[in-house]
């Protein structure tokens, strides 16, 4: 039997990932490897740097150089209720969620020597042990050799509503977007995601699929925890 297991779990934004990612790893105890918050890192290093100006993307020997350099300043932590992120000693969190890194992350996200460095690192993360890793390519490309693949998904309207929600609740929240706003994001974010020609999100072979639309966390934990069984 192999010692260490790696347990994937893809799907479009506001599927459930996140929070059930997070069940699991507690669950199990194991580390969790969130790897939407190492894009939404890279997005917001080259925003905080200017250098997301498009010229300075075009240059990709200069953006390489730039992302091994600046990784030096990086610290990530893999916990079973989250992966903490430290630039320079400083823990980097709320910051990942401002909207200009929300509007640009798909961007970044879609440019291969981004995924490609990222995915070295995310593989050198999981070294020699268990881990549960959430995404949109965890069990298509980062693991292939996953143990457990399973694959989120729900109706784009319910989706929509759970990150309207989730805006509305959080503490720092100044209430200028609109309804419309997400819908148009989320709209534009899986768009982009499933029509990247690097990495786009598709099942991967061999996910359990699971539509979490009318289903509660726990619910959905079970059924993953029983697959996983
Ligand atoms: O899961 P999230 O919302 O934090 O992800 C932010 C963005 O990062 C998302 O729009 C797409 C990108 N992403 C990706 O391309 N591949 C991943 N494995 C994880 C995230």
């Amino acid at each position: 039997m192999k010692k260490f297991k790696i347990i994937t779990i893809d799907g479009p934004a506001s599927s459930g990932k996140t929070t059930l990612a997070k069940m699991i790893a507690q669950k199990l105890n194991i580390p969790l490897l969130e790897s939407g918050a190492l894009y939404r890192l890279v997005t917001y290093l080259l925003i905080k740097s200017g250098k997301i100006v498009k010229a300075n993307i075009e240059n990709k020997e200069i953006l390489i150089k730039f992302l091994k350099e600046i990784f030096k300043e990086i610290k990530i932590e893999l916990t079973p209720v989250g992966t903490n992120i430290y630039w320079n000693g400083k823990l980097i969190k709320e910051e990942l969620k401002e909207k200009e890194v929300e509007s640009t992350v798909s961007q970044v996200s879609a440019i291969k020597e981004v995924r490609e460095f990222l995915t070295e690192l995310m593989r050198g993360l999981a070294k020699d042990k268990s881990l549960v890793s959430e995404g949109r390519d965890m069990g298509s490309f980062v693991f292939p050799y996953a143990d457990i693949k399973i694959f989120l998904t729900a109706d784009e309207k319910i989706r929509v509503q759970r990150r309207f929600k989730e805006k509305l609740e959080r503490e720092n929240y100044k209430g200028k977007d609109l309804y419309e706003d997400v819908l148009n994001n989320i709209k534009l974010r899986d768009e982009l995601d499933s029509q990247r020609e690097v990495a786009p999100l598709i099942i991967p072979e061999g996910a359990y699929v699971i539509d979490t639309s009318y289903l509660t966390p726990e619910e959905v934990s079970n059924e993953i925890l029983k697959i996983i069984k």
